[in-house]
């Protein structure tokens, strides 16, 4: 580790605030979703019919009905799925695409109506009468567990002997809480569009975060090999982890049609079918003991957290992983034990979001520094710098991976100074013994968020470039567009390679076609994945490249010099496409694919024990909220953010990155709140009935800082770091800052002005 000066910003290479590569083209509508596409001639639109009942056996579905409706060409159930009816992601247990003998959620597909019109799709699909003999189901994480419903085995990370340590603790405390889960609430819906070919192949179109998986299932569910689909995305109207896994079944649902119709088939879910048929964010129940000493050290700690994983497993194995990996944060418990469960239930199966069970795990240790503040009469805060990783104990985690103790300590620190943090809470304090009827309040978060997937075989990247004879480059790579601004990332780590400008990069849409058995853009990994694949591929053609200046020059290939468009040697100049132009001459190759797999990473999944990060991305935020005593509203008045981001390849991407998560984050924290009645029917499938945060809720000042000088490990791309999730868990501090306003024990999240009026109110 060693410290940097920020990279000067230029317009050719690394740090330049470049805007996202398709900003404009969003702005005025050019840019070219899925949906936007010329519609191939023949069309057919694919409509899903969904299970009226959360849990029941299913007689076989007589799909005449919908075969009657004008304009409706087939209708598929799961006897006519040629290959498997399984679309499970990680391969572990089957997972069905249409339900056969029962059904597990309300909301469930069961059959596939193909029709001329999309509109007489839904009306075959609606015609369908399924006969369902009801179940008991499941329909809450109390439930499950009281049913010992789980979805795959207890992860469980342990240090130390809890029990004992819990027992000698000067002080006992416990706590129960739970949050809610998220609907990811994409512009873009799931959508996908298959195009049959000659002899069984298919070329499908996915908004998608993981192409290779679409690939896979769909050549899974049509019963053919992999080489015989083709998928292709070239950017998705947001994804945020819900275009991880079910794009693939929305997929393979389409691919499928379109084998057995021979015709192109288009399968575009609703809003409504988008909400009830995928997954969200695991909603989480928390019930642990701690013992502290006087001060308020937490010196043991047992916790269950005990995850709703809907009907199947999915993801879920995954975000428990990195909720247990980050059930202590940024904080050091000597004696621990961290219980993670994916409880069965039916309702629709959980799955990744922003974070993937990290905002959730991270959640713990605030109640738990809470619980020591109300137990020793200290400032939670206090508290906080207490526990911080890299004290007494060292900053080892339970499972053996160090934090950066002084990091940690300095993020938290300049986000307190930038935000006058001392001054501002006697202000409050003020404020508060003299207004009636507002309170305000003000919270404060630390965050370690690992970098890296959990399954390590994952993490790993290709990509392919080519040099045209003019010196136009072609960039294609494994990692997809959803908004977050990675496209323009990679291009500028080639420009930079290149010493080119970054408009001579032709950004193209992600295929399986070009790079083959790719990770899902997923992890906040795509760009240090991508990005050193990327590099790789680019840098073997520039030795190419130099190998030919250096004879035609007479000089060594180390002296070559790639920069500003030209390619140097002491007194020698060209232009790079009089080069690449020299080099198609002497028949030597401009196209190369590079391969790039993380170092140093290993975890052994039964000890629960390894170093699984490639490093850590720290953080910092504070929250000031104001809230109305009377009605239980609120409004965060300002809050300030510190981002470690390495040396920001792009720090307007960044930037943008960093705002979007946090404003995120407070939706899932306040707002956002899925409600599903007794029966199991989610009753907020809408923007009417669901409320993600608007203009509105934006702090009126929100003020946001990358780390300056941050240090970051040599060996990541150009030292910087990862920024797609890890900021989603600083709006933890307006959880904070309610909490600090109401004087709450217990605070459930989404903190909706009926939990906080209850928890003023005292319960
Ligand atoms: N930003 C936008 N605009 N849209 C998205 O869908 N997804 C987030 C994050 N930022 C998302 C986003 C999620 S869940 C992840 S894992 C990362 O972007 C993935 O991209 P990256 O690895 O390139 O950061
Ligand atoms: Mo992001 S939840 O890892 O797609």
């Amino acid at each position: 580790m060693d410290t940097l000066p920020p990279l000067r910003p230029s317009r050719t290479g690394m740090g330049a605030a470049l805007r996202q590569d398709s900003a404009l083209k969003h702005a005025t509508g050019e840019a070219q979703f899925l949906d936007d596409l010329p519609e191939p001639p023949g069309l057919l639109h694919a409509a899903l019919a969904l299970s009226p009942v959360a849990h029941g056996t299913l007689a076989p579905l007589d799909l005449a009905a919908a075969r009657a409706v004008a304009g409706v060409v087939a209708a598929f159930g799961p006897e006519d799925v040629p290959g498997r009816n399984d679309i499970s992601p990680s391969g572990r247990v089957a997972e069905v695409l249409f339900a056969t003998g029962t059904v597990e959620h309300w909301g469930q597909p069961l059959a596939l109506v193909v029709a001329t019109t999309r509109d007489a799709a839904l009306a075959g699909a609606a015609a369908l009468r399924p006969q369902i003999a009801p179940l008991p189901a499941l329909l809450s994480v109390e439930a499950a567990l009281e049913a010992r419903a789980l979805l795959m085995p207890p992860q469980v990370i342990a240090r130390g002997d809890c029990e004992a340590a819990l027992a000698a603790a000067p002080r006992r405390i416990r706590g129960e809480f739970r949050c809610g889960g998220q609907e990811h609430f994409y512009l873009e819906g799931q959508i996908a569009l298959a195009v049959p070919g000659e002899d069984g192949d298919i070329a499908l179109h996915s908004s998608t975060q993981h192409p290779t998986e679409v690939q896979h299932i769909a050549a899974r569910v049509v019963g053919c090999d992999h080489n015989r689909i083709t998928v292709q995305c070239r950017r998705m109207g947001g994804g945020f982890g819900g275009k991880e896994s079910n794009a693939s079944w929305v997929a393979a649902a389409a691919a499928l049609a379109a084998r057995l119709t021979g015709r192109p088939v288009k399968l575009r879910l609703s809003r409504k079918a988008d909400m009830a048929a995928t997954g969200k964010r695991h909603p989480f129940l928390y019930r642990w003991q701690a013992g502290t000493d006087a001060e308020g050290r937490i010196l043991a700690l047992d916790a269950t957290l005990a995850a709703e994983g809907g009907h199947s497993l999915d993801l879920s194995g995954g975000v428990i992983f990195r909720a247990v990996t980050h059930a202590l944060n940024a904080y050091d418990v000597p004696a621990v034990r961290i219980t993670g469960l994916a409880c069965k239930t039916n309702t629709v199966s959980n799955t990744a979001f922003r974070g993937f069970g990290g905002p959730q795990g991270a959640l713990l240790m605030e109640d738990v520094l809470f619980g020591a503040a109300r137990a020793t009469g200290r400032a939670v805060d206090a508290l906080r710098e207490l526990n911080f990783a890299g004290g007494p104990n060292g900053a080892d985690t339970p499972y053996g991976q160090a934090l950066e103790g002084e990091l940690i300590r300095r993020v938290w620190a300049e986000a307190r100074q930038g935000a006058e943090w001392e001054r501002r809470r006697a202000e409050a304090d003020a404020f508060n013994a003299s207004h009636p009827t507002l309170r305000k309040g003000l919270g404060g978060f630390a965050l370690a968020f690992g970098i890296s997937f959990g399954i390590m075989a994952m993490n790993q990247a290709g990509a392919l470039v080519h040099v045209y004879t003019d010196g136009s480059i072609r960039l294609n790579h494994g990692g997809t567009e959803m908004g977050q601004g990675l496209f323009i990332k990679i291009a500028q780590v080639v420009a930079e390679v290149f010493g080119v400008e970054v408009e001579r990069i032709r950004i193209t849409a992600t295929s399986t076609a070009e790079v083959p058995n790719t990770s899902p853009t997923a992890a906040s990994t795509g760009s240090d994945l991508n990005g050193w694949a990327a590099h790789q591929a680019a840098s073997a053609i520039r030795g190419r490249m130099a190998g030919v200046a250096a004879a035609l020059w007479n000089v060594e290939a180390a002296e070559v010099q790639f920069a500003e468009g030209r390619v140097t040697a002491g007194n020698h100049a060209m232009e790079f496409g009089e080069l690449a132009h020299q080099c198609w001459a002497q028949r030597v190759s401009l196209s190369a694919t590079g391969f790039y797999k993380t170092p140093d990473i290993h975890w052994d999944p039964v000890a629960m024990r390894g170093q699984p990060f490639f490093y850590f991305s720290y953080g910092a935020a504070l929250a000031e909220v104001l809230v109305d005593t009377l009605t239980g509203e609120h409004r965060v008045t300002r809050a300030d953010l510190v981002q470690d981001c390495g040396r920001s390849l792009n720090p307007a991407i960044d930037r943008g990155q960093i705002e979007g998560a946090f404003v995120q984050g407070l939706g899932w924290l306040t707002c956002e709140e899925l409600w599903w009645d007794q029966a199991g029917r989610l009753r907020t499938l809408g923007p009417s009935t669901y409320k993600i945060p608007g203009s509105r809720e934006m702090p009126p000042v929100f003020n946001l800082r990358l780390l300056e000088n941050a240090p970051a490990r040599a060996n990541t791309i150009f030292r910087s770091k990862a920024v797609g999730e890890p900021p989603l868990l600083l709006a933890t501090c307006v959880w904070n800052a309610l909490r600090d306003a109401t004087g709450a024990a217990r605070l459930d999240l989404p903190a909706t002005p009926e939990r906080v009026l209850a928890a003023l109110r005292g319960g």
